[in-house]
């Protein structure tokens, strides 16, 4: 038994790749490696890797979190630039017992001295976009920004979450979101299971989302009634606090290998694959209190692609 998760149909291609690894036996966190990285290798997706969105400074800050939840280790990397994959240095931090979540300089030293890919990250149009939206106001450029957060269950029972953004477009110089951060953005317990979050940082941090869903299938709750337990906690708790949530979404995998998804957006998509089924994008939807998944419409596919200019 083995499965595969990630949010949004910007994963569908790498999912596929991580599937394939999986089905041969192989190793989960290398699965994972193989989703995050396509995400991350292709400028088409402007909220992570090569091509991401700059910040206010110009700068193409990116961050990345990784967690096996096996031997319970993790690794994270804020603010690292001009690196072609911070998911790859993030699970390489895993292997240490301290210094394991390093940031800006700390991060691009280490990854210097590791030997690490070192790219330009932004691209011509990275940059034009950069330029044109200098007069927007933050506000809207700040929505529409989308994390990979992807999970990945081995034939060993070994289960692993990992992140990878630009975060928000136009944040301020230095900005962390909850991508790169534990609890957050990702976390991932082999004796229960993972889950990841995209959406609005700031938002998703105050629930520590990824750790209370997880914390909810451990309680026994399967991945769905946890993600949309998660989810609408934390959005209800918001809106009594006096204030309107941000897109809050989170992908789950249970440690036999079940998947659920929840968000309080009205259109969102995440992949997932496992011995039974292919790679396929799915969208969520709010019944009542629940939220259902269906596959996604090949039509809803292709108008998802164009506009992300992916042919
Ligand atoms: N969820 C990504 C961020 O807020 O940076």
């Amino acid at each position: 038994m083995w499965t595969i998760a990630a949010t949004w149909c910007m994963a569908l291609e790498g999912a596929r790749k991580g599937a394939e690894i999986l089905k041969e036996g192989g190793n989960g966190a290398d699965a994972l490696e193989a989703l995050i990285t396509d995400v991350e290798n292709d400028p088409c997706f402007t909220s992570v890797g090569y091509g991401g969105l700059p910040d206010a400074e110009g700068h193409l800050r990116l961050d990345a979190g990784y967690m096996d939840g096996t031997k319970m280790v993790t690794g994270s990397v804020m603010a690292a630039e001009g690196f072609a994959s911070p998911f790859r240095i993030a699970r390489s931090l895993s292997a240490y017992k301290t210094n394991t979540v390093l940031c800006a300089e700390g991060a691009e030293k280490y990854a210097r001295e590791h030997g690490f890919e070192e790219k330009e990250m932004r691209t011509e149009s990275s940059q034009q976009r950069w330029k044109d939206s200098l007069e927007q106001d933050t506000q809207s450029a700040y929505r529409g920004h989308d994390t990979v957060g992807a999970i990945a269950l081995d034939e060993e029972g070994n289960i692993y979450a990992g992140t990878s953004t630009s975060g928000l477009f136009l944040k301020r110089p230095f900005r962390v979101g909850d991508s790169p951060l534990i609890g957050s953005g990702f976390y991932a317990d082999s004796e229960a299971g993972a889950a990841v979050a995209t959406g609005l940082g700031e938002d998703l941090m105050k629930g520590c989302i990824s750790y209370e869903t997880v914390r909810l299938m451990k309680e026994g709750l399967s991945p769905q009634e946890a993600c949309d337990r998660a989810v609408s906690e934390l959005a209800v708790r918001l809106i009594r606090a006096g204030s309107e949530p941000g897109d809050l979404s989170v992908v789950a995998v249970s440690k036999d290998g079940h998947t659920g998804a929840s968000s309080n957006i009205s259109e969102f998509s995440f992949v997932f694959a496992d011995c039974d089924h292919e790679p396929e994008v799915y969208l969520v939807r709010k019944e009542g209190h629940c939220s259902i998944y269906e596959k996604a419409p090949e039509e809803w596919i292709r108008d998802y692609m164009m506009r992300h200019n992916k042919r």
